[in-house]
């Protein structure tokens, strides 16, 4: 069946692509429209031609499935070419997305009309390229280089309204889009006038150069390194160029990006953030329950954030504390974070006004009755939590869902103190919860599937990326953070010094390290774990013993002189580090980056394998997900189990049988995946495709 349907309507040829879900432009639809095109150009009784599309977008771009692998024609900046050279007016007829490619098509097209929700982009940076079929060459000369230039730098679709004020459509109609595109295509073929973005006569005007060469400046200052800005920077420039040859300079930036790594990562983490959406075993028909108003117990920061999540989304929830006090303390912190932001220009007086009217404060968990979802954000004890959910079960109304931000706890413990554990789940925030992104979605057994997917829906809602994970201590994230923290204290001991482990990890592309982000945090929130949990690390806790709980204190694994956030470096703990290496018997070595990065991530990676290895996380994308959103690692290197397959399982293990060998610690031997894969000639990757 072809994925382009031909019609005539009023002597104007309507093409109209049908390839669900998004109108992809894979090479079946390449080949439609080419073969479309042409016939309509040889159809003498036809005058114009609209191109359309049915299903939810317009065109979501260029098929990204296809890349890396052979090229089948037509290309697409070969299409395009085609039809902007038709000889009859080619008009496109915009609803839902016009993204990357598809934008690129209208642009080939001589004439523009959208519906008012329409979004109009060129996201390919997001993915680590550059429009890639002629869009860094027409949209310049289309709206200006000072306005195309930050809609390729940023991704982010700009409104059919605005793009109407910049003169990227011609026109905007509240329905019926393909009757107002075949309007305009039948007047542009009575004139006789065929618009087209590529010719000569197009050119920027040099005040608009000028406006763009700013903007340019200032983005390859805040590059970071990563290629697409100057590679963006280049095409834009060589507008100034015939527009053949400027295709020839964008073509040649584009495929050296889409076999860069970076945009390998950043494709692979484009599917995984899909796949991840999909929980095994609830289907479509497992419909979510109806959230109109929540409740969050616990005013502290991270209810408070919570709390923040439900307002932003436009849910009424009541705050929940024990005494006026702390609460009274906890609205004004979170009224004190929406000020920052009017400050900023972020938020608007008015919108700060109805979030704030939207949080209502209450002592006492009967304030709890009217929610349909109750999180509970309390002390993270145990006995506190089901003594909570022991009172939920009492007040709260029938189906409530009741959600602990656990981030470690037993969430079946905490479920068996009520008589309802098919509506108690694990919803754990990231701090600062109206910030991060991840939320780790905890499905214990015997939770209601309805309540899971009520869950996840509810936390796509807030704004989150919802990853539905096995109950086991410490979830996906924090498990494998341990073995992260675990392995930074064994390389303090082992030799290394705190600057240059962080330094390592700020090299690969992390903000932080692990010692300036304990030192952010407080190391003594670590320590207090570790007492209840009765586990030893001797420097940690030596520098706790000493009251150096990080930046609040103004030193910790660094020092902060006047209340600084960036730490120098200690004498006094490096010293204490090498005292307690002799103490152990251990002959301080110095270790390259490399080692130190291996040492730091293979046991993350080993840990990750027995989280899928137990079924606590469904997929190797999943964990990557949780990492990249939670934890800050860099989307650009695809998470740790898509770095590990990058750098061959075998080499990990062998790597860690040597580190479990030195440190005489069996933990560290290699998970038996980590074994099994790579005898299979696979990688983490081949797990997803055989599941
Ligand atoms: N290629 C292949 N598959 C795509 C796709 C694309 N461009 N865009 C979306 N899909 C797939 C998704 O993988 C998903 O598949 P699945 O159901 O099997 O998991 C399905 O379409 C639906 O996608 P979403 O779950 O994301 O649906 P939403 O409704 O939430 O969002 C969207 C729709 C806004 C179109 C979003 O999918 C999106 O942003 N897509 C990517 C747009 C993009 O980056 N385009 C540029 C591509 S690069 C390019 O065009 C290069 C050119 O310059 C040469």
């Amino acid at each position: 069946m072809s994925l382009v349907a031909y019609t005539i309507q009023h002597a104007v040829a309507v093409v109209a692509i049908d390839n669900p879900p998004v109108n992809a432009l894979g090479a079946a639809v390449r080949q439609g429209l080419a073969a479309a095109v042409a016939q309509a150009n040889g159809d003498a009784t036809v005058t114009a031609i609209v191109i359309a599309s049915a299903g939810k977008a317009f065109i979501a771009g260029a098929d990204i499935s296809e890349f890396g692998k052979p090229p089948a024609a037509p290309l697409l900046p070969d299409l395009l070419d085609a039809i902007e050279a038709s000889a009859k007016p080619v008009v496109a007829a915009i609803h839902g997305v016009a993204l990357g490619g598809g934008l690129e098509v209208a642009l080939a097209c001589h004439g523009r009309v959208a519906l008012p929700a329409a979004k109009l982009g060129l996201p390919e940076v997001k993915l680590g390229l550059i429009p890639g079929a002629g869009g860094t060459q027409r949209l310049p000369r289309l709206i200006g280089a000072a306005k195309a230039f930050p809609m390729m730098l940023s991704g982010e679709p700009i409104s059919a309204g605005l793009a109407l004020d910049y003169g990227l459509l011609d026109e905007v109609v509240s329905s019926d889009v393909v009757a107002a595109a075949i309007r305009l295509a039948e007047a542009l073929a009575a004139e006789g006038r065929r618009p087209v973005t590529s010719t000569a006569t197009v050119a920027l005007t040099e005040a608009d150069r000028e406006s763009f060469e700013a903007l340019a400046k200032d983005a390859l200052k805040k590059a970071d390194g990563m290629p697409t800005v100057p590679a963006l920077v280049e095409a834009v420039r060589a507008t100034a160029l015939p527009f053949k040859e400027g295709v020839a300079v964008e073509r040649k930036l584009f495929l050296s990006l889409i076999a860069d790594e970076r945009s390998k990562a950043l494709r692979h983490v484009f599917f995984a953030e899909r796949e991840v959406a999909k929980v095994p075993g609830i289907g479509s028909e497992v419909k979510p329950r109806e959230i109109t108003a929540a409740a969050v117990i616990g005013a502290g920061t991270m209810g408070g954030g919570i709390a923040m999540c439900f307002a932003n989304a436009g849910i009424p929830v009541t705050l929940i504390e024990t005494a006026q006090a702390a609460l009274d303390n906890g609205i004004n912190r979170i009224a004190a974070i929406y000020d920052i932001s009017v400050s900023r220009g972020s938020l608007t007086p008015e919108a700060r006004k109805q979030r704030l009217a939207l949080i209502k404060p209450a002592v006492g968990l009967a304030a709890a009755a009217g929610a349909d979802i109750v999180v509970e954000a309390a002390f993270e004890e145990m006995g506190v939590k089901k003594q909570i959910f022991g009172e939920l079960d009492r007040v709260a109304k029938p189906g409530a869902i009741l959600a602990s931000n656990t981030s470690y706890l037993d969430v079946p413990t905490i479920a068996a103190a009520t008589g309802r554990p098919q509506d108690v789940i694990g919803m754990h925030f990231f701090s600062p919860a109206n910030v991060m992104k991840l939320l780790e979605v905890v499905r214990p057994q015997g939770v209601a599937d309805d309540a899971v997917a009520t869950a996840v829906a509810l936390g796509r809602k807030l704004g989150k990326v919802p990853v539905v994970v096995g109950n086991g201590f410490g979830f996906v994230g924090n498990r494998m953070l341990e073995q992260r923290t675990r392995a930074a204290e064994r390389l303090l001991i082992a030799g290394a010094l705190p600057h240059e482990v962080d330094a390592a990890l700020v090299d690969f592309g992390f903000k932080m390290g692990p010692f300036a982000m304990a030192d952010l945090a407080g190391n003594d929130i670590g320590w207090r774990s570790r007492r209840a949990r009765g586990l030893k690390a001797a420097v940690a806790d030596a520098i706790c013993d000493a009251g150096w709980f990080g930046q609040k204190t103004g030193r910790g694994y660094y020092i902060y002189p006047q209340g600084a956030r960036t730490g120098q470096r200690c004498p006094e703990v490096e010293a204490l580090i090498a005292r307690i290496s002799a103490e152990q018997g251990v002959t301080r070595r110095a270790f390259t980056q490399a080692e130190i990065l291996a040492r730091l991530l293979d046991p993350m990676v080993n840990e990750g394998a027995r989280i899928l290895e137990e079924g606590i996380a469904a997929r190797p994308g999943d964990i990557d997900i949780v990492w990249i959103n939670g934890y800050n690692w860099p989307a650009w290197r695809g998470g740790p189990m898509y770095w590990a397959d990058s750098v061959g399982l075998d080499v990990i293990a062998k790597r860690l049988e040597a580190q479990a060998a030195e440190a005489g610690d069996k933990a560290l031997e290699p998970a038996p995946l980590l074994t099994r894969l790579p005898a299979e000639s696979k990688g983490f990757a081949g797990l997803r495709t055989d599941s």
